[in-house]
């Protein structure tokens, strides 16, 4: 495939993984809680939530960041627990149907929303924590290195990342998602109606993940929960 081509590819599979969300709001909630396609029995769903909690607990360990901005922020799963801990946060995402459920979620006057697309964003001001939860993982690599310093960019001298995303678990998705280790970082997704999309979705290994925020200039700490997610902890220190 010639340089042109992949980039169309690239370009149209980023405007469909902002459709696929988009057209997924109403119904991306059950993903996290477990419910219909995705709820693998009480066993499953168990070691999920355990292991929710020890993510969520990395986030609220953090301290008090006076101002917090959060990329692709979704519906508001993660945003709550953001409030808890922070008073003025700045909520990034590219689907206004996702922004209009978070902000009837959470009805705060602590949080702006910002509709912008975060492969043309860019910073114009530091924060004491920069927080995206299962966004990294639908990034092209190609697109990595330049989004991350964007993060890093964002984040003062003082400040923090922390980081969630998916590990490789086939019982994270829905149960008619077909998770195979085949290589590809392009994955099928389905709505509840069976509309189709295709969108990126990429599994990190801890060092991989390592190193490219130490690429950026973070000093990072990755961890993983037994099954279901990897996350990082990263702070911006003055050299
Ligand atoms: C997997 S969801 C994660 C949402 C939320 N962080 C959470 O953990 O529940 C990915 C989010 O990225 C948003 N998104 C997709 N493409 C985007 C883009 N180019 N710029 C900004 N947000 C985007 C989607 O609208 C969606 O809310």
């Amino acid at each position: 495939m010639s340089d042109s081509s992949s980039k169309t590819l690239s370009e149209s599979i980023l405007q469909q993984q902002i459709a696929y969300y988009s057209a997924r709001a109403n119904e991306y909630d059950e993903w996290f809680y477990r419910l219909n396609r995705y709820n693998r029995g009480e066993e499953l769903n168990q070691r999920w939530f355990k292991e929710v909690e020890i993510v969520k607990q990395a986030l609220l360990q953090i301290g008090q960041p006076e101002k917090i901005l959060e990329l692709a922020c979704g519906t508001g799963i993660w945003t709550q627990e953001l409030l808890k801990i922070g008073n003025r946060i700045t909520a990034i995402d590219a689907s206004a149907e996702v922004i209009a459920i978070n902000r009837s979620k959470l009805n705060s006057p602590h949080i702006e929303y910002q509709q912008v697309d975060l492969f043309t964003w860019e910073p114009d001001a530091e924060y004491d924590l920069v927080f995206f939860s299962f966004w990294l993982s639908h990034i092209p690599p190609e697109l990595l290195i330049s989004f991350l310093t964007k993060v890093y960019q964002s984040v003062r001298f003082g400040g923090r990342l922390l980081m969630i995303d998916s590990r490789f678990e086939p019982t994270s998705t829905a149960n008619n998602h077909i998770l195979n280790d085949d290589g590809s970082i392009y994955k099928n997704r389905k709505l509840n109606d069976g509309q189709e999309f295709q969108i990126v979705k990429i599994f990190y290994q801890p060092d991989e993940l390592q190193n490219h925020l130490s690429q950026v200039g973070f000093i990072a700490d990755v961890k993983v929960t037994e099954h279901y997610f990897i996350y990082a902890h990263a702070r911006k220190v003055n050299n």
